[in-house]
């Protein structure tokens, strides 16, 4: 990359936004690519939030990252919007362009399946039935990613049945919808279970599901990161299981931003897990 001839900006907007780990994150590449730049953490009302998507190209900022509760809201004010997050329904990204427009593109999906796919390179989406718990935000990446992947089955099972129809009905006959109160037999001859749901989060209840039916050579990951090892997972190393903890995921779609707000790709190091790790 040439010189830029600018100090680099971005951010994350989010309502709070003190506790993101982003900021840690985008920093340490900053000093890892020996570039000019720094990632601010933007505390956006709901209220102020298309003032401030609009004011990123007259402040410099190349773009930002979007999380909670902004994630919808900003699908609406983006010019336009990449067919990934389109799908998903909701937006993680956003580039501002030199021409003031904006646009929103989801990364979840692609930081959760590369980091499963580093993390356990012989996992594969198509060796068997996926379960994923949940069928919020997160549960739509996921499903997507899977999607993607080549997954063939997705036994999809949340606590309001409506909400799993609903994402089912959208994303086809790979998925499929199941009741609660079946969580816990769905899990007999799956491969992968997923559980995107904030149960398990720090100063939530654990997630409600026994493992009995979780077979020896299933895969059992989280999107939650705090914890970094939530009672579901632990439940299911102590099982035997292999996990995948949240981390990983938030992790691995910051170079997917970079490339698009500055055009290099940064690395995701032993050294930038450990840092974060080290602060939760
Ligand atoms: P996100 O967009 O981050 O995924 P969300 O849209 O608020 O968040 O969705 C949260 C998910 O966690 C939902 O699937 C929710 O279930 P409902 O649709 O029934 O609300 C699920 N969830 C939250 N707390 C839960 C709990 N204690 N047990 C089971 N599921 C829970």
């Amino acid at each position: 990359m040439t010189a830029p001839k600018r100090f680099l900006l971005a951010g994350v907007m989010g309502w709070p936004v003190m506790h993101s780990r982003s900021p840690m994150i985008h920093n340490y590449w900053f000093a890892q690519q020996g570039l000019a730049g720094t990632y601010v953490p933007l505390a956006i009302k709901p209220e102020g939030l298309a003032a401030a998507l609009h004011a990123l190209q007259p402040l410099g900022f190349s773009g930002c990252n979007i999380t909670i509760p902004h994630k919808q809201e900003a699908m609406k004010i983006v010019d336009e919007i990449a067919p990934a997050a389109q799908k998903i329904g909701a937006i993680s990204c956003v580039v501002a362009r030199e021409d003031g427009s904006l646009s929103g593109s989801n990364n979840d999906a692609f930081g959760f399946i590369r980091n499963l796919k580093q993390t356990y390179p012989d996992w594969r989406a198509d060796s068997g039935p996926v379960v994923v718990i949940g069928a919020g935000g997160g549960s739509r990446a996921v499903c997507y990613g899977l999607i993607q992947e080549g997954a063939r089955e997705i036994r999809l099972v949340n606590r309001t049945l409506e909400r799993a129809r609903r994402v089912a009905d959208e994303f086809g006959a790979t998925l499929k919808a199941y009741a609660w109160d079946e969580r816990n037999a769905l899990l007999k001859g799956a491969s992968t279970v997923v559980n995107t749901t904030s149960a398990g989060m720090v100063g939530q209840g654990a997630l409600e599901i026994r493992l009995d039916h979780l077979e020896k050579h299933a895969l059992a990951a989280d999107i939650i990161y705090t914890p970094l090892e939530t009672p579901f997972l632990a439940a299911a190393r102590l099982r035997g299981n292999r996990t995948l903890n949240g981390l990983g995921m938030l992790l691995h779609q910051g170079p997917l931003a970079w490339k698009l707000w500055f055009g290099v790709e940064p690395t995701v190091t032993d050294e930038l897990r450990a840092l974060v790790e080290r602060s939760l």
